[in-house]
């Protein structure tokens, strides 16, 4: 993707380019030593280099191939890498991550990534998303230059796996089966539109397992979980169809989640919801979760409603 109004350009000492395989380790570390800080933590990557390792092996779709670092002096100092799709056409930018150093300006640097990261994006790709801590000022001030709208922060909420609340009777919890597949994706696009997994795919993915619940005979909603690179269990979605609510069935699925996610070794659980949304905000604590903090995604090319 190119963009005619990009504000500046990278500053004429530093080399921006794909990361070699032995700048690897250095990428690994300048992601883990950003994600400890609340001012430097982005989205998308766990802590620690080994998960931090495994995960940028496992971007979608070039692995390493899509993760570029920029170079003084022939030293790594800051390092972006691209998550992206054709359905929704949109990347997830993990980073950028800048060294915390004094006679590093992390909008020079980041900029540069950026700009050299959407360079080598394919061209259909049309949407962007950056997201941080909402204590990463900077990031903000990346977006905002770059022309992102800053988007309602999401609360990232965190509970251990054992021992799980006590479920709600009011449904039958099982696993997803392809015929379940129109009404969960229909359940799911009128829940999240223009999610980042389409309704009839909302089963795809490494270490994921969509749930659903059954009442009354129909599939009244689903959660869907993954289990993370750094062994945490990750509640990626939960919905409800609008005319089963307020019965249980939400509490329902969370509870199987978190049973699900125990049974797999998963010590802790994690779900990111929006800081608005009081109704699920309300469940997830009843349920025992507690704020671990404030992510603030910043938009580009789309809007979530
Ligand atoms: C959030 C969501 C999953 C909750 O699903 P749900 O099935 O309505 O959840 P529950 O019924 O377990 O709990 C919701 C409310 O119903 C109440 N409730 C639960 N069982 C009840 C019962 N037997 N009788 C009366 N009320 C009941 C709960 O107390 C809760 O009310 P409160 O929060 O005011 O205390 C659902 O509203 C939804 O799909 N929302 C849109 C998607 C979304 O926001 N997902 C979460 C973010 S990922």
């Amino acid at each position: 993707m190119s963009d005619a109004s990009t504000p500046v350009g990278p500053p004429h000492d530093l080399e921006v380019g794909p990361a070699t395989v032995d700048e690897r380790g250095a990428v690994i570390d300048l992601f883990a030593s950003g994600q400890v800080e609340p001012t430097r933590h982005i989205a998308y990557l766990s802590l620690g280099t080994e998960p931090i390792a495994a995960e940028l092996t496992a971007l979608e779709p070039g692995g390493w191939d899509d993760v570029v670092v920029a170079r003084r002096d022939g030293l790594v100092i800051g390092a972006l890498a691209a998550e992206h799709d054709r359905e929704p056409p949109r990347v997830w930018w993990h980073g950028p991550a800048v060294v915390d150093r004094d006679d590093v300006d992390f909008l020079d640097v980041a900029g540069a990534l950026l700009e050299a990261g959407r360079a080598r994006l394919p061209a259909h790709v049309t949407e962007e998303e950056l997201a941080g801590d909402d204590r990463h000022v900077e990031l903000t001030a990346l977006a905002s230059r770059y022309g992102f709208d800053t988007a309602p922060a999401s609360a990232v909420l965190s509970r251990a796996c054992t021992p799980p609340p006590v479920a709600p009777e009011v449904a039958a919890i099982r696993p997803f089966t392809e015929s379940d597949r129109p009404v969960v994706a229909a359940i799911h696009d009128a829940t999240f539109p223009n999610n980042h997994q389409p309704g009839h795919r909302v089963d795809e993915g490494t270490d994921r397992t969509v749930l659903v619940a059954e009442r009354d005979g129909h599939v009244a909603g689903y959660a869907a979980v993954e289990r993370h690179e750094d062994g945490s269990g990750y509640l990626d979605l939960v919905g409800v169809d609008p005319a089963s609510r307020g019965a249980g069935v939400g509490a329902a699925l969370v509870v199987a989640a978190l049973v699900h996610l125990g049974a797999l070794g998963c010590e802790v659980a994690n779900l990111t919801v929006r800081e608005t949304n009081a109704v699920a905000r309300r469940l997830y604590e009843r349920l025992g979760f507690t704020e671990e903090r404030l992510v603030r995604p910043h938009r580009r090319g789309f809007h979530l409603p």
